[in-house]
């Protein structure tokens, strides 16, 4: 790799999951980048190349001498901007979690110096980098914001999994407390964001746009899972009532299905909870969070209704979406859990799930399938799923089974009479 001319900047990026490895990476192309994480397996993993989210798979990226990997924060006292991307999930109530963002705010706290910025890329709502981090870190550190250290918000944009859309072809947008802060915080970017910067006017700004891009996926795909419901109620094709909807121009093409991950189905909480506190009671936001959370139970029901009490289950993936390794906020686990507990005999199978974590998680013993089975549910459309061959499939089914394909992925495949097909 040609060297890069070194500049004054010495980045800390601070949680190195889906979000914060590939960005710490791509900036190590041209800046010293000291990649920080709590977890020391992560860490461990990472110094052997080895990314189990498989985002980075090329070994090659690792070998940069730009880039030092650790769970010792004081390595990293040199750094002048610390970028945080720790996740944000929910709690059991569906409330905003910020422990981890407090918590890698409290250690920028300790190592920061004048004139230094803390760029923030994690998901929160309106208000959390101003009203709650900077506060955070004032305190710990003594230092005054505005005076003494800035912050910014750039919200992280990436679709793990996609194959077209990657960091360097995404717009970024970057809000600051100043022009200069702004200025700098985007130069940065520039280096590594060939789809261009946008700057925003200001942070609530940049936080509020991140969070209703994701509600605006889920109030979407709401809106395609109740017009499925309002068509099997109907008794026609909801597939079919699509297709002749998106004949016209303007018609959003959004398939309907289960939203699980860590994104479009928490995010949309974060922008309740601010919208709540600012007096404002969201209706459709929540709306379509409660659609698309009784997805699995709507499958499930509909299942139940067309097969025996003691049928035996596969549900064919387990990660929230195709090709990806993720399984957090899993539906497929839910749909799991409902057949479990009302007796059935169930088997979840999914070739990029990792087992362990699967275990852990969820309780859910992943198999490969080696009997036959009264219903087979494809949940999340791996590309492993859509290549199985016709004579694979047959020889999953039972005499007189039943097929849920909420993916549409076997459309095409030539199936036997005995196998009664259900989906979306
Ligand atoms: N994954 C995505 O598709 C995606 C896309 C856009 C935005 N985001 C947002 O980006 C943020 C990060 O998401 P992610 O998917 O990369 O999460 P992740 O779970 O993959 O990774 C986060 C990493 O942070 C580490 N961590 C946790 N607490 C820490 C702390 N206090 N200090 C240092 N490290 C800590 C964890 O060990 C983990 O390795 C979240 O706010 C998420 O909503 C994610």
């Amino acid at each position: 790799m040609k060297k890069q001319a070194k500049q004054n900047v010495n980045i800390m990026v601070l949680g190195l999951g889906y979000v914060g490895l590939p960005l710490a990476l791509e900036l190590a192309r041209f800046f010293t980048v000291s990649g920080f994480d709590t977890n020391k397996e992560r860490i461990k993993e990472l110094n052997k190349g080895i990314d189990i989210t498989k985002e980075i798979i090329k070994k090659s990226y690792f070998s940069n001498s730009n880039i030092k990997f650790t769970n010792n924060y004081l390595e990293c006292k040199k750094s002048n901007i610390f970028i945080i991307t720790v996740p944000t999930p929910v709690n059991n109530k569906n409330e905003p979690d910020l422990k981890n963002l407090k918590e890698a705010s409290k250690l920028v706290a300790k190592i920061i110096n004048k004139g230094d910025i803390i760029v923030i890329e994690s998901t929160v709502y309106p208000g959390v980098t101003e009203e709650i981090i900077a506060p955070i870190i004032e305190n710990k550190s003594g230092l005054i914001r505005k005076q003494d250290f800035n912050m910014a918000y750039s919200p992280e944009r990436i679709n793990p999994g996609d194959t077209k859309y990657k960091i360097s072809n995404i717009k970024k947008v970057v809000a600051a407390d100043d022009k200069k802060t702004l200025n700098k915080v985007s130069a940065i970017y520039k280096k590594i964001i060939k789809a261009g910067i946008y700057k925003a006017p200001s942070i609530k700004i940049a936080e509020t746009s991140k969070a209703i891009e994701n509600a605006q996926r889920d109030i979407n795909i709401a809106f395609v899972n109740e017009v499925v419901m309002i068509c099997k109620a109907l008794n026609i094709s909801s597939k079919k009532v699509l297709e002749a909807a998106n004949t016209k121009w303007n018609f959003l093409n959004f398939k309907p299905g289960l939203v699980g991950g860590h994104c479009i189905g928490v995010d949309p909480f974060y922008l309740a909870k601010a919208a709540k506190m600012a007096g404002h009671n969201p209706e459709i936001i929540l709306a379509g969070r409660k659609i698309n959370d009784y997805m699995p139970e709507f499958i499930f029901k509909n299942a139940v209704k067309k097969i025996e009490k003691k049928s035996k289950v596969l549900i064919l993936g387990l990660t929230f979406k195709e090709n990806v390794k993720d399984i957090r906020n899993s539906k497929s686990a839910v749909l799991e859990n409902l057949f479990h507990k009302k007796g059935y005999s169930v088997d979840v199978y999914d070739p990029l799930a990792d087992k362990k974590q699967a275990l852990e998680e969820y309780k859910i013993k992943l198999v490969v399938p080696n009997k036959k089975y009264t219903c087979v549910i494809i949940t999340v459309g791996h590309k492993e799923f859509l290549k199985m061959s016709s004579k694979k499939i047959i020889s999953l089914f039972a005499k007189q089974s039943l097929l849920i394909d909420i993916k549409n992925i076997w459309n095409e495949k030539k199936l036997p009479d005995y196998i009664s097909k259900w989906s979306l």
